[in-house]
């Protein structure tokens, strides 16, 4: 089987953009490939977090992938901390990876811009402990959203890189990219993501948003005055509740826009809407369900950091007997 990585960051409230361009696409992979989900916790670190509330976010997010519908006897569902290869692996590509490749990765622009204050070198190297956790299981693929494509680029490079000095060490992993939702935008300023950390509340659906909330964001979500339902980039808001719904619905963007000929504005909003809630719904029922059983979570915890801890050592061993150095005794 073709092995698949991914993960998600436990900080921040987590949007519609994170499910549909990310977890929802892992749960449809699932079944093809051998997976590995973490919950990349020390990537978190690399922004200034309260303890407390990292564990507590870590442990939700480790659930919601579960009530997505991962099932964590045939999937790796675990924490990256309990991992100590990702760090390992981490430092040694840091030796092959340069300044000038890290100085020109989007993410970190922005997030330094926005954390003036903390441009720590964890921020600065956090490309590299990403192509880390995907070179350390040999991964094939690794199903992310476009905001995500530059530091893949990055992780091939550096794995070329090194396989071209070692000999073949690392499979060289390919994105996968969403037909729909892979760009899911904010719902007040269609030019821009979604995102966790925008401070205005109506911009983004969080996962956690009932369904008045839900379709109150959506009835309120910035259109145009062009009056028509077409799927094309002058009409950014409506493409992108043309998106959502695609995403929600499994419909195409063809069938969607020949669903809404000839209607309005305020038909398309509450379809999406409720489109939205219909694929929400189920998995915070499912998140509740699962929090009331704390022994379950803990043992998919515990027995999954053992089977990633496994596989990440296998890999490791190799690349630190190709770079020279000793062997244990
Ligand atoms: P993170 O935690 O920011 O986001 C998790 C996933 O959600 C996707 N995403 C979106 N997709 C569509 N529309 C949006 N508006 C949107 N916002 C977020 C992201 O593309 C991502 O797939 N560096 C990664 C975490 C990571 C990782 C990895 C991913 C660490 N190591 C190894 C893959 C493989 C991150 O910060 O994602």
């Amino acid at each position: 089987k073709k092995v698949l990585f991914s993960g998600m960051q436990a900080t921040g409230n987590l949007t519609l953009g994170n499910y549909l361009g990310a977890l929802k696409n892992w749960v449809s992979l699932s079944d093809e490939y051998e997976c590995f989900y973490s919950v990349v916790d020390l990537h978190s670190i690399t922004v200034r977090q309260d303890a407390a509330v990292l564990r507590k976010r870590a442990r939700a997010l480790l659930t919601l992938y579960i009530a997505a519908g991962l099932d964590p006897e045939k999937n790796c569902i675990y924490y990256q901390s309990h991992v100590s290869g990702h760090a390992e692996l981490s430092w040694i590509l840091n030796c092959f990876t340069y300044m000038g490749e890290l100085n020109r990765m989007t993410q970190f622009k922005d997030k330094a811009a926005k954390h003036a204050d903390n441009i720590n070198a964890g921020l600065f190297t956090y490309p590299v402990l990403m192509a880390a956790d995907i070179l350390l299981y040999q991964a094939d693929v690794v199903p992310v959203g476009i905001d995500q494509m530059q530091h893949l680029e990055l992780t091939r490079d550096i794995a070329q890189r090194f396989n071209n000095i070692y000999g073949d060490v690392f499979t060289i992993p390919e994105a996968y990219i969403g037909k729909t939702g892979a760009k899911v935008m904010s719902l007040q300023e269609p030019s821009k993501k979604m995102s966790k950390s925008d401070e205005n509340p109506n911009a983004s659906i969080y996962l956690t948003d009932d369904a008045d909330t839900i379709m109150r964001k959506c009835k309120r979500a910035v259109t145009d005055s062009e009056a028509q339902i077409l799927y094309r980039d002058e009409q950014p808001g409506v493409k992108n509740l043309l998106n959502i719904y695609c995403a929600c619905t499994g419909k195409t963007p063809d069938e969607a826009v020949r669903e809404f000929d000839g209607k309005g504005y305020g038909e398309l909003k509450p379809a999406v809407g409720e489109a939205v809630v219909s694929v929400l719904r189920p998995i915070q029922e499912r998140i509740a369900e699962l929090e009331k059983d704390k022994a379950y979570i803990d043992s998919v915890i515990k027995n999954n950091a053992e089977k990633a801890n496994y596989y990440a050592m296998k890999t490791l061993r190799k690349v630190q007997r190709k770079v020279g150095f000793p062997d244990r005794i």
